[in-house]
């Protein structure tokens, strides 16, 4: 990854609620607060975690950029490239891969054009498969945004497209 100074700068609404979520941990362990920054980060750059963006985190946590590059490229919850305002986590672990997450995988493909990993060029859809999300009982599932949407089948995946289309949706 090319490592850039960082020309990035949080609002100061945003230092502000990072400040608050530091000052749960212990003094001295304030780098814990990582993953949770990260997700602030990432909610507040359009969904995804530039070079500029984690070295701006890493200058507020004081800690050196690879550390939070470390994390941030390991957790699949954080986006590496710009993303679409809807991105489709489906779940394609053992429990969902048997109840269909393939079919649902390549419905979504066929339906909005694109491959794993890639956003619809409207911007609206980003497809991205994900590991076991921890719904298996309500196998085959999605996250999208801070929602799981459960027991999926063909016509459930479009009615959720279309109330995307439509911003007629919670996402968090
Ligand atoms: Fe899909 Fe666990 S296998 S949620």
């Amino acid at each position: 990854m090319e490592v850039q100074n960082s020309t990035y700068q949080f609002t100061e609404d945003i230092l502000a609620e990072m400040r608050k979520l530091v000052s749960r941990y212990p003094e001295g362990r304030e780098k814990s607060a990582l993953i949770p920054i990260l997700h602030i980060a990432q909610k507040n750059n359009d969904g995804w975690l530039s070079v500029p963006v984690m070295d701006a985190v890493a200058e507020f946590l004081q800690i050196q950029p690879i550390e939070v590059y470390e994390v941030a490229t390991f957790y699949t919850m954080f986006n590496m490239k710009p993303v679409g305002k809807y991105v489709l986590e489906v779940c394609r672990t053992g429990p969902c891969m048997l109840r269909g997450s393939e079919k649902i995988l390549d419905h979504i493909r066929t339906t909005l054009q694109i491959k794993d990993g890639e956003t619809t060029s409207d911007g609206l859809f980003t497809l991205k498969p994900a590991e076991c999300l921890g719904a298996c009982g309500y196998a085959p599932m999605l996250q999208l945004g801070k929602y799981y949407h459960e027991n999926l089948d063909v016509q459930k995946v479009d009615e959720l497209l279309a109330q995307c289309k439509s911003g007629n949706i919670k996402l968090d």
